[in-house]
C-alpha cells in the first residue's frame, strides 16, 4: 500500500551548495539550489526566495525531500494554505494540501486531475480569493509526457497592442469551473450552480506592482456586459496571445522536484500523458 505521508529518499543534499538562481527558459521561470526545502530557512533566505519568485512567476527547486507535513510547512512561510476542492477520495489533515494523481487503490482515484492534457488555467479564479501561489511537488512520474507548461501573463500583458490595453481597461470576465465533470478540458455546457466569479481582466501584482492578464481558456467563460460573439473574439485573442511560445516554460519532471507559481502572473496547463502509467504529486495551495 501507498504511503503518501513519506517523502522521497533522495542522496542530493541542495542546502551544501550555496543559493544561486538558474533561469528555466528566456520569458520565465527560476532555479534555486542551494536550498533545502525541508530545512530551517532565514528570513534572509526566504525573502530572497520570495523576491525571486514574485519576479519570475514559478521557481524550481530540484533534489527535494518532503513529506506532507515538511510540505506544508514550507508553503506556510508564502501565506495561508486555503481550502481545495477535490472529488476524490484521498485526503490529508493538512489545510490546502491535496494529491493530484490518476493511482487508483481498491479501484478508487486517490487524487484529483488524474488524466490527461489540461487547458490553460489560473487556479481556482472561479471563486472571490484564488490561492495566490501554488505549490506541485514530484513523487512519481511517467516516462513522458505529463509536463507542465507555465505561461508569464506580465510578458503577455506588456506584449499587447496598445489599442487593446486601452479595450481592456476596467473590464471583468466571468469565470466558471465545473470539477465534477471533466476538469481538463473546457465543457461545452455550464451547468446550473457551478462555481463562478468575476475578477479584472487585467490585475497588478502587488509584490511588485506589474500588469498581468488575467483570463484563460480553461475557465474564463465571458467578458462581463458584452454580448456572446463579441466576448468570444477578443478572449480568444488573448487565449491565442497568452499562449505564444516566447511566454512559455515547459517542466518535465523528476521525482523530488517543488515548484511553486505565482497565479497571480501565470497561468499554467498540462501536456497529455499515458493512462498505464503512475504520476503522483502532491499539491498545497497558498490562499494569501
Ligand atoms: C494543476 O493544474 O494544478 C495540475 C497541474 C499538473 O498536474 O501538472
Amino acid at each position: 500500500m501507498l504511503d503518501r505521508t513519506q517523502g522521497l529518499s533522495l542522496s542530493v543534499n541542495p542546502a551544501a551548495v550555496p543559493f544561486g538562481t538558474r533561469p528555466l527558459a528566456p520569458g520565465m521561470g527560476m532555479e534555486i539550489v542551494g536550498v533545502d526545502c525541508a530545512g530551517e530557512i532565514s528570513d534572509e533566505t526566504f525573502q530572497r526566495i520570495s523576491d525571486t519568485w514574485h519576479d519570475n512567476c514559478v521557481v524550481l527547486f530540484r533534489n527535494q525531500s518532503l513529506d506532507e507535513e515538511k510540505e506544508w510547512k514550507f508553503a506556510r512561510r508564502f501565506g495561508e494554505t486555503g481550502k481545495v476542492h477535490h472529488n476524490h477520495k484521498g485526503g490529508s489533515k493538512f489545510p490546502g494540501v491535496m494529491y493530484i494523481s490518476n493511482v487508483r487503490e481498491n479501484g478508487e482515484l486517490i487524487g484529483a486531475l488524474p488524466d490527461g492534457e489540461m487547458f490553460f488555467h489560473h487556479d481556482q479564479c472561479y471563486i472571490e480569493k484564488p490561492a495566490i501561489a501554488t505549490m506541485l511537488y514530484a513523487m512519481e512520474v511517467p516516462s513522458t509526457g505529463g509536463n507542465t507548461i507555465f505561461a508569464n501573463m506580465f510578458a503577455a500583458y506588456d506584449a499587447l497592442p496598445a489599442d487593446i490595453k486601452a479595450r481592456l481597461e476596467g473590464l471583468k470576465a466571468m469565470h466558471v469551473y465545473d470539477y465534477q465533470s471533466n476538469p481538463t478540458t473546457r465543457g461545452a455546457v455550464i451547468k446550473e450552480g457551478t462555481p463562478h466569479y468575476a475578477h479584472p481582466v487585467v490585475r497588478v501584482h502587488p509584490g511588485n506592482g506589474r500588469k498581468a492578464l488575467y483570463v484563460n481558456r480553461l475557465m474564463t467563460d465571458h467578458l462581463v456586459g458584452f454580448e456572446r460573439r463579441a466576448s468570444d473574439e477578443l478572449l480568444n485573442y488573448l487565449f491565442d496571445h497568452s499562449e505564444q511560445k516566447q511566454f512559455l516554460y515547459e517542466h518535465v519532471w523528476t521525482p523530488g522536484d517543488l515548484l511553486i507559481w505565482d497565479n497571480r502572473s501565470c497561468i499554467h496547463a498540462r501536456t497529455d500523458f499515458s493512462a498505464a502509467e503512475r504520476r503522483l504529486m502532491r499539491r498545497v495551495a497558498i490562499v494569501g
